[in-house]
């Protein structure tokens, strides 16, 4: 399954429509080195990816609507057999133009050449600073000497623009294919899940799980969408904990938190569960909790709500349910408003979710103003609560007693947004 080639080309018109006389330029990701001359797997840069479907690295894209001929401009690797043999196929300057539909195509050593063409008549200039400097150097350097030249040009670039601001919006808001995409990431996802909580026991270790999980990614074509988290026991308070090398233990929960990335999209699913099959009663008193925070939380997803709503949600059930137990004491309000419930929760319920896990796309249009939930967007749900060892008290509230420290609960499920609500994509896995 993969996005087809009218989709990159679509996503390029809707971009230019809203670029007008401006042109706009997306560079792909470096690779990135392991040790020395040894590489990790390639990931695309999303932005780049988004569209041109390219996977090379070295390529930039020009989009350049006010041009007569060219809209659409890809520089890239010439074709290099010698080269090839080592580290894979090119499309070269040709399958630019034939594979992947640029108007024009260029070796990437002419681009100081040939990219003024492209920019002398536009403005403003939408490029996205801080991804690569060397690169980021360059762009400057074609800015300042066109604007040296303007006077006697008449035009040009008198400005640029943040392209993050034109192409997110778009990126925010998944197409049918992509959601196919995204379906299939998750029920990979579902899939490790489902068999990681059928073989948990004591005595196994953390990595055994996590091994089992990324096989049954890459048996189904895809890969880790980020480090597996496979905390076991006191672990499970680390929040990005991917150690993943303790011996699990009986009357531990597991907290896993991993996610299959299939054709770049990606899945982000939390379980904790009992590794010997039931709960302690702390356990499943805080279990609890969490789970009620993010049934409640999910039931404020839908088209128009603002985006914190489910936030605000979450954090007032955990609120509540930590005062039930006496490890929060004083007015509900003060709590919530000061965030004196931050040593339990630290993190925010969620994020969006696509090409990226923590995705692209505002939260907030304005300082009190929160973005509106749209159909078509894909959020997480992830509410928890983390009682380190090492747990601190903000001042004025409760020790907390041993019973209760090295628990960490998290349950994370992946949703769209949609017209009448929002559907759950991971809701196969139990909670
Ligand atoms: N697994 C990363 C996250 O949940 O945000
Ligand atoms: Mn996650
Ligand atoms: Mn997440």
């Amino acid at each position: 399954m993969q996005i087809n080639f009218s989709e990159y080309r679509q996503r390029r018109e809707r971009l230019m429509t809203k670029i007008g006389t401006g042109t706009a330029i997306f560079h792909s990701a470096p690779p990135a080195v392991m040790h020395s001359d040894v590489e990790y797997a390639y990931r695309q840069e999303s932005d780049f990816y988004y569209l041109t479907g390219f996977n090379e690295d070295h390529a930039v894209a020009v989009l350049c609507p006010h041009h007569p001929e060219h809209k659409f401009i890809l520089f890239v690797q010439p074709k290099d057999l010698e080269k090839e043999i080592w580290t894979g196929y090119r499309a070269g300057v040709e399958g630019a133009k034939e594979l992947y539909g640029a108007d024009e195509a260029y070796p990437l050593a002419e681009l100081d050449e040939k990219l003024p063409q492209y920019l002398e008549k536009g403005d403003p200039l939408y490029y996205h600073f801080g991804r690569n400097d060397n690169f980021d150097n360059k762009i400057l350097k074609h800015w300042k000497r066109l604007i040296l030249t303007y006077p006697r040009r008449g035009t040009g670039p008198t400005a640029i623009a943040d392209s993050n601001f034109i192409l997110h919006p778009l990126r925010m808001v998944k197409s049918a294919t992509e959601l196919e995409m995204i379906r299939k990431a998750m029920d990979i996802s579902v899939e490790a899940h489902l068999y990681a909580q059928e073989i948990a026991k004591p005595g196994m270790y953390e990595y055994e799980i996590q091994a089992e999980i990324e096989r049954i990614f890459h048996k189904n074509g895809a890969t880790i969408a980020y480090p597996s988290i496979v905390a076991s026991g006191g672990n499970s308070c680390i929040l990005h904990y991917i150690n993943n090398h303790r011996k699990m233990e009986d009357n531990d929960l597991l907290l896993i938190d991993a996610g299959a990335s299939y054709g770049y999209y990606n899945g982000d699913i939390t379980r904790t569960f009992p590794i010997n099959g039931k709960f302690t009663s702390e356990q499943k008193t805080l279990y609890n909790i969490v789970l009620t925070a993010q049934l409640e939380a999910i039931a404020q997803i839908k088209q128009g709500n603002p985006y914190n709503l489910y936030h605000e949600t979450a954090v007032k059930v955990i609120v509540e349910g930590l005062m039930d137990l006496g490890l929060l004491v004083g007015d509900i309000e003060e709590i919530i408003k000061e965030e004196k419930y931050k040593p339990f929760y630290m993190h925010r319920t969620g994020h969006w979710l696509g090409l990226d896990v923590h995705d692209v796309g505002l939260y907030k249009t304005g300082e009190e103003t929160w973005h509106n939930l749209k159909a078509g967007q894909v959020l997480t749900v992830e509410p928890g609560i983390y009682i380190s060892p090492y747990i601190k008290p903000v001042e004025g509230q409760p020790e907390i007693p041993e019973k209760w420290k090295g628990i960490g609960i998290r349950i994370e499920d992946d949703v769209l947004v949609t017209e009448s609500g929002n559907e759950v994509l991971t809701a196969k896995v139990p909670k």
